[in-house]
Parts: structure tokens; C-alpha cells; sequence
């Protein structure tokens, strides 16, 4: 049984794309591995956060997690503020980290860009705390989007710095990306990754629009006049972004997809395509708003922090103890 760990941050909407590319495969693993999945609330205030909403979106996150079908029996969810030993392994990672390797980390620059003096120093710092979220379970794999590729290889150099350095604590975590669907891109711009900061909202669909909303922002998709449905990123990324998300909802490849829409064109396509994410999303909607307000899932998350503090504390105690920070 490997384990497995990955996290979502709770500022704001849950995109289609976290969806495809990450949490529908968080439930794939529950059955056969022992999977960690996190909120991570303390990597989303390295942004600013208004607090009543951050608390919210964390509440609304867990309800989503649980409405897509994770099983509270077989994994451990829980929010990264809860088990401290995440910002305490996180300081240690900082200590290993080079401020050179993080400020080539390309989010970094994309996010500090124009913030002039004023980049948060957490910033910088995320890596080294998304690295111990992972560290502190001793991770085999990864379930993440292609976009979290470069946190992963970090995450492993810290992981193999620290094991040369004191001794053989870290397992080093693989990161998995699906075939199809690790970069859904937006509707709108199919260059861009799909994103919940979009100011454009016809660029990506939330997993909490209205499905009227959604059929809307399925017909408005940019593709190109051509309006044959052909799989070729290069020259047709717009078409071929939403077959992938057609191949995701459907479970069919994009080869039989390609051959059943052989002579027809992008509006029947966009129409099938709206219905297939509608039926997708409105059974997991009610799910949810049964689970946000329960107290099912306070307990849930109580359940989860205290499993999950019980791996981590190990951890910890292990890696103090190499580093000479306890007295024993
Ligand atoms: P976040 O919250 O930005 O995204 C959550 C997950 O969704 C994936 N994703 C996508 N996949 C495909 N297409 C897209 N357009 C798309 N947009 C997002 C992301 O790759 C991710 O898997 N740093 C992480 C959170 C994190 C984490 C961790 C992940 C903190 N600690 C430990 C794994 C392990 C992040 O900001 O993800």
C-alpha cells in the first residue's frame, strides 16, 4: 500500500480544471492506498486572505472533497492549520532551501511580479512548506496538475538534501499527472492554463455555477473556424482542450470521440459537451450543499487532524532528532 498525499487551496472557486486534473483522481486511489488530503489553508495566505471568507472557502472545500466522493473511512482530510507540524517541518525546510532555487520557482515570478518591494516573504517560502506537507507523511505519490511539477522536484532536493545531510529520514515523493486532462486550459484563452484568477469568467467553469451558467460558458468556448473536431494541441488548442475535458467526463478516448463526431460540427459537439459537464456537476452540487452546513463534517475534519497529527508528529520527532533539536 503506498501512501499518497496532495492538497487544494481554499481561495475560492474549485475550477473544472483542479477537478479533471487532481481531485477526480484523489478518488481513485482511496481503495487501494493510504491517501492524505489537505486543505491547505496556510499556503493560501501568502496572498491576502479576508478572514470570514478564507474560512468559508476552507468549510466549502472539505464539503466538495466529500461531495465528489472521497470516503472519510478510507482517507484523511484535514486542514493544514490544524496540524501544526506543517509549519514547524516547513521552518526546517526553509533552513535547506537555497533563496536562489526559490526565486526561480516560476510562480514566485509570476506572482511577485509588479509587487515591487512588497512581495511577502511567504512568497518565496511557499515551496519549502508544500514541501513538508508532503514530507511529513513520507509520500510515495503525488496526485497533482502539470502546473505543480516544479514544486514536486523541489520538494525531492529537499527531501534528498536533508537525507545527505543528517540521515535517511524522507522518502522522496513521484509526482503523478493524468494522461489526459493535467493541464485543462481556459475556455476563453486556450494558450492559458484554466484558473480561478481569471478576470475573465467565461475562461473557466466553477464547480459551484449554475448549470445554466455552465452550458453558457461551454457554448461561448473560443475554437477555431474550421469546426472539424480533431485532436491537435498545436495548430486546434481550442478544440482540443474541450475534448479533452469531453474524454475526462465521459470516460471515452479522444480517438473515439474524434471518429463519433467524424462530419459534424462544433455546435452539436459544444451541446453534447455542455450536457456531459452538467451531468457531471449537478449530482455532485447536491451533494454538497447537503454536507456544508452539517455537522457530519465538522467531525470529519476533527476525525482527520488528529489521524493526520499522529503520522506527522512521528515525523517530526524523527527529523529533530537527526538535526540534533531535542534533547534526546
Ligand atoms: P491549487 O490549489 O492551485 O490546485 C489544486 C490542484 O488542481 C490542479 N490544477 C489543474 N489541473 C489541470 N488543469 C488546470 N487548469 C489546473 N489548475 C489547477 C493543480 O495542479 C493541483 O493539483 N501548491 C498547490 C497546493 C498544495 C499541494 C501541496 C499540492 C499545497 N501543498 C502538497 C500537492 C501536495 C496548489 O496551489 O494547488
Amino acid at each position: 500500500m503506498a501512501t499518497i498525499f496532495s492538497g487544494v487551496q481554499p481561495s475560492g472557486m474549485i475550477t473544472l480544471g483542479n477537478y479533471l486534473g487532481a481531485i477526480k483522481h484523489f478518488v481513485e486511489y482511496q481503495d487501494e492506498h493510504q491517501c492524505y488530503y489537505c486543505i491547505v489553508n496556510q499556503h493560501a495566505i501568502t496572498v491576502p486572505q479576508d478572514p470570514v471568507k478564507l474560512r468559508e472557502n476552507s468549510r466549502n472545500l472539505a464539503a466538495l472533497y466529500l461531495a465528489v466522493g472521497l470516503d472519510p473511512e478510507k482517507v484523511v482530510l484535514f486542514i493544514q492549520s490544524e496540524v501544526p507540524e506543517h509549519a514547524q517541518l516547513a521552518w526546517i525546510m526553509q533552513t535547506l532551501a537555497y533563496v536562489g532555487e526559490l526565486e526561480r520557482m516560476t510562480q514566485f515570478k509570476d506572482k511577485s511580479q509588479g509587487r515591487g518591494e512588497s512581495i511577502p516573504a511567504g512568497l518565496l517560502t511557499y515551496p519549502p512548506l508544500m514541501a513538508a506537507d508532503i514530507l511529513l507523511y513520507k509520500t510515495d505519490y503525488v496526485p497533482v496538475g502539470e502546473d505543480q511539477k516544479q514544486h514536486i522536484e523541489i520538494t525531492r532536493d529537499l527531501a534528498q538534501r536533508f537525507n545527505n545531510r543528517y540521515h535517511e529520514v524522507f522518502v522522496l515523493p513521484e509526482i503523478r499527472t493524468p494522461k489526459v486532462g493535467a493541464r485543462i486550459m481556459s475556455l476563453q484563452e486556450p494558450t492559458k492554463k484554466m484558473s480561478k484568477s481569471d478576470p475573465n469568467q467565461n475562461g473557466f467553469i466553477s464547480l459551484l455555477d449554475d448549470p445554466k451558467e455552465i452550458v453558457k460558458k461551454v457554448k461561448r468556448a473560443q475554437t477555431d473556424s474550421d469546426n472539424r473536431i480533431a485532436f491537435d494541441k498545436e495548430n486546434k488548442p481550442g478544440i482540443s482542450n474541450l475534448m479533452s475535458i469531453y474524454s475526462l467526463c465521459s470516460g471515452q478516448s479522444v480517438e473515439e470521440i474524434q471518429a463519433a463526431y467524424e462530419g459534424k460540427g462544433y455546435g452539436q459537439f459544444k451541446s453534447d459537451l455542455a450536457e456531459l459537464v452538467v451531468s457531471l456537476i449537478e449530482p455532485i452540487q447536491a451533494r454538497y450543499r447537503e454536507l456544508v452546513g452539517s455537522d457530519y463534517l465538522d467531525q470529519v475534519l476533527d476525525a482527520g487532524a488528529l489521524k493526520a497529527r499522529e503520522t506527522a508528529s512521528r515525523t517530526l520527532r524523527e527529523v529533530e532528532a537527526a538535526m540534533g533539536l531535542s534533547r534526546r
